[in-house]
């Protein structure tokens, strides 16, 4: 039989374990950055050039700009409107004014996102996203939560990655959208659409919009959208400081991209920014097979920059954003990299703005790629405003 003292010692040691077990089983999420009501903008950095990156027929100007031509500002009832310029008259070969904006913060892993959406943008032409990318785009990559174009009513998710990432369909019952392609480093990623008719555009607007949400975790990267009329209790009752216990009243996710041999998360997601943005036409909404079968109607010239972008703003009377609210939740492990936390539950952490520098070879390595590769797409985007 053991005696006390000899006990002792596995005492302490499961006593030293307590505060990690502990730590392990409270799966709550805290709030470390909300953006709602009159500092809503106060934390994102404005474009402030054309698009230059997907060949889209747009300028998003910087902030002092964007804001006093009115194409981003808090509405009456206190939510966020991002928009296109809809009171211009285009001529050619100019570009029409949009907003893009993206968080000075980036959110590791561990970091949910959640925004309700009231109102987003639809109609020819017209290419908005909700989305997130790491500080080294494209090689931290790239989460595609709400996207698509022209007259679409199904969102369609994406990751984008480096080459090696790829996404096998998830075991029967762990998503609910339909699989599209599955190697995520190729022009389209790894998509996943949405089988619900009001996941966008025109429908999502009628339904009265909803509320789309992505867990950035070590276990993967999961995507949800709730309709108005299905918003889980756990997302109605929270405010923007409330902690949020579990996601079990979440249901199945639209898109599962679970960490796996085909593909681990963390490997090839580091921490992400949020982007909100509105394009017209480019490389997505432009292209001619996926352009004229919903769009062909739209003018003489069947194409998207004349026969939209071109001529009297009316045409995007409803490409617009409205916002209740965005915010991001950490697990008590996630950083939050650059900016300052308004609540400070996560504080900045030192650690991982060390493993950045660390990886500081790569990153030049791939600043010659990607500049590289901007400018093909450059090149690209001229030659589709021209054609
Ligand atoms: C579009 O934005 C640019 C850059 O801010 C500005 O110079 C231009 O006047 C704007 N165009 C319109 C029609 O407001
Ligand atoms: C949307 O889908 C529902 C069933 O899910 C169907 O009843 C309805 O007709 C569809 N609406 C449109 C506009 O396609
Ligand atoms: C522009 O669109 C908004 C809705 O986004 C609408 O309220 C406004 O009347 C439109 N402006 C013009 C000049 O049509
Ligand atoms: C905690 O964060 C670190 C650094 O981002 C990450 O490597 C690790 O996998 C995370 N652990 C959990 C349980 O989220
Ligand atoms: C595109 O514009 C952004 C914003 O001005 C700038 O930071 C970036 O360097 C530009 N990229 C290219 C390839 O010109």
């Amino acid at each position: 039989m053991p005696t006390t003292s000899s006990l002792l010692p596995v005492l302490f040691f499961l006593a030293s374990l307590g505060p990690l077990l502990s730590t392990v089983q409270a799966a709550s999420f805290s709030v470390v950055q909300d953006f709602s009501g009159s500092t809503f903008f106060d934390k994102w950095d404005f474009f402030g050039n054309y698009d230059n990156l997907t060949g889209g027929a747009v300028v998003w100007p910087d902030k002092a700009d964007t804001l006093a031509q009115g194409l981003a500002f808090i509405n009456s009832a206190g939510n966020a409107v991002i928009k296109v310029d809809n009171t211009t008259t285009v001529l050619y070969p100019n570009k029409r004014n949009s907003t893009r904006i993206t968080t000075q913060q980036a959110f590791g892993v561990g970091s949910i996102f959640v925004a309700d959406i009231v109102h987003m943008p639809y109609g020819c032409s017209v290419w908005p996203a909700f989305w997130t990318k790491g500080i080294n785009w494209p090689q931290d990559g790239e989460i595609d939560i709400l996207e698509g174009v022209n007259l679409d009513t199904q969102n369609q998710m994406a990751l984008h990655t480096r080459a090696g990432c790829s996404h096998p369909a998830p075991a029967s019952g762990a998503q609910t959208g339909t699989m599209g392609p599955t190697d995520c480093s190729q022009d389209a990623g790894c998509t996943v659409i949405d089988t619900r008719n009001n996941s966008f555009g025109q429908n999502f607007d009628q339904n009265g919009g909803g509320i789309y949400a992505a867990q950035f975790d070590t276990s993967g990267i999961f995507i949800w959208f709730f309709p108005r009329n299905q918003i889980p209790q756990s997302l109605l009752s929270a405010t923007s400081t409330s902690s949020i216990d579990s996601l079990t009243d979440w249901g199945t996710p639209a898109a599962s991209y679970p960490s796996s041999s085909s593909c681990d998360i963390p490997t090839y997601f580091d921490a992400q920014s949020l982007v909100i943005d509105i394009d017209l036409c480019g490389d997505f909404a432009g292209a001619s097979n996926i352009y004229l079968p919903q769009c062909a109607s739209q003018g003489p010239q069947k194409l998207c920059y004349p026969d939209n972008v071109i001529g009297p703003g009316s045409q995007y009377d409803n490409a617009y954003f409205e916002f209740k609210y965005v915010r991001v939740y950490g697990n008590g492990n996630s950083t939050v990299i650059g900016g300052t936390s308004t609540t400070g539950s996560a504080a900045t952490s030192s650690g991982t703005a060390s493993s950045h520098s660390s990886s500081g070879v790569r990153n030049i390595e791939s600043l010659w790629l990607v500049s590289w590769m901007w400018a093909v797409a450059a090149v690209m985007g001229m030659a589709s405003i021209l054609y």
